[in-house]
């Protein structure tokens, strides 16, 4: 999965430097889905890393099942912190002595935010608050976040610019909104260079599939496997720019190995292709039948989702330009990787 990454011409020339001359590297959300795929392509690449994370909706297996993939040399590069980014003194132990903060941790899912705003609020927005500023206090050189396509709201245009955003339709993309805020804030009164990156619907090995906020290509998949019927919300018409993880890790490089005129930005991350709940839902059958699995041939289909934005399909273009990303996996591409893995999971249980 990362080889794709770690060969491809935009990024082959960081690796070999970033060998010889490793930094060290804060992972926040290190126990969960793309923060463990940050982790796994960072040891991989030799470096030090700091995880940090309170298992609100991580996983040990995730740090387990990384740390299983890479040599005992590696692993011996990597420390966890079990702590919790609305700490002051757990955000000011986790930053001491890094280089590269990538700020994973954060609540996700719409429908949890409007489930429980206060809660949301407060890990996004307090929390984030707490990295920025002890990341600032630290004298990190790096601060890359996850900021999200929620942003855009409800701004119709498409596909969507980092310059245009609209009203935001949750307490979730208020919470990521208010990241951006904060960001440019910190630049202007401190200095401090803080790159967002906004991630469409990334998906991929170790995103949860359980629980009732779980992103919709995992909770598919895992209903998919035990022969339950999937409900799709609205007429399955809505649509999304489906971000293969390994994307993801390498925006996440790319902005981290940036120059420094290029922080403070922020970046749509995502593959540029849109993609229907129904075409989705094709996909993930046709990707099951060539692995001679069964799929529900029909879905059923229910309410539209409140909070939920019909379109979304990114203009990777500026990040194509000042940081030179370039998707290696579509969303087929991807969907081969992650079904592989759902297929053995389950075949381990
Ligand atoms: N997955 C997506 O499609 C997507 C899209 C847009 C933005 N994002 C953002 O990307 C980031 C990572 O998302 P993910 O999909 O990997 O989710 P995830 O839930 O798998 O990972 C989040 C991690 O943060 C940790 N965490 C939560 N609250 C914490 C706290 N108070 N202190 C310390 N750790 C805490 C969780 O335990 C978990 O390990 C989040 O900021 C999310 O909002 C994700």
């Amino acid at each position: 999965m990362f080889e794709a990454l770690f060969a491809s011409p935009g990024f082959a020339p960081h690796v070999l430097p970033l060998r010889e001359r490793p930094r060290r590297w804060l992972v926040t959300g290190a126990a969960g889905f793309i923060g463990s795929n940050l982790v796994e392509a960072l040891l991989r690449l030799d470096q030090q890393v700091v995880g940090l994370d309170n298992f609100a909706t991580g996983h040990q297996r995730n740090l387990d099942e990384l740390l299983a993939a890479v040599t005992p040399e590696q692993t011996a590069r990597f420390r966890l912190i079990t702590g919790d980014i609305r700490d002051t003194r757990t955000c000011a132990e986790a930053c001491a002595g890094i280089e590269v903060v990538l700020h994973q941790a954060a609540l996700g899912s719409v429908p949890r935010s409007i489930a429980d705003p206060l809660t949301s609020h407060d890990v996004n927005v307090t929390g984030f608050v707490q990295m920025l500023d002890a990341a600032r206090q630290a004298d990190v050189t790096r601060f890359v976040y996850a900021a999200s396509s929620s942003t855009y709201g409800d701004e119709p245009n498409l596909p969507k610019r980092e310059e245009r955003i609209g009203n935001p339709l949750s307490p979730y993309a208020v919470t990521k909104l208010v990241n951006e805020l904060y960001a440019a804030v910190y630049a202007r009164s401190y200095g401090f260079k803080a790159t967002g990156l906004r991630y469409f619907n990334v998906f991929g090995p170790r995103q949860d599939p359980h629980g009732p906020y779980a992103a919709v290509i995992p909770r598919w998949v895992d209903a998919m496997l035990d022969g339950e019927q999937i409900t799709i919300n609205g007429d399955g018409e809505t649509s999304r720019d489906f971000c293969f993880v390994t994307n993801a890790v390498q925006a996440n490089l790319l902005a981290a190995l940036a120059p420094d005129e290029i922080q403070g930005e922020v970046f749509n991350v995502a593959v540029g292709e849109r993609t229907t709940l129904n075409q989705l839902f094709g996909l993930l059958q046709e990707g099951l039948q060539r692995h001679g699995r069964n799929a529900p041939s029909e879905a059923v289909y229910g309410q539209f989702r409140e909070g939920d934005v019909r379109h979304s399909e990114a203009d990777i273009g500026k990040a194509s330009k000042l940081l030179g990303y370039a998707p290696t996996h579509d969303i087929k591409a991807g969907i081969e990787h992650a079904l592989l893995w759902y297929l053995r999971k389950a075949a381990d249980l």
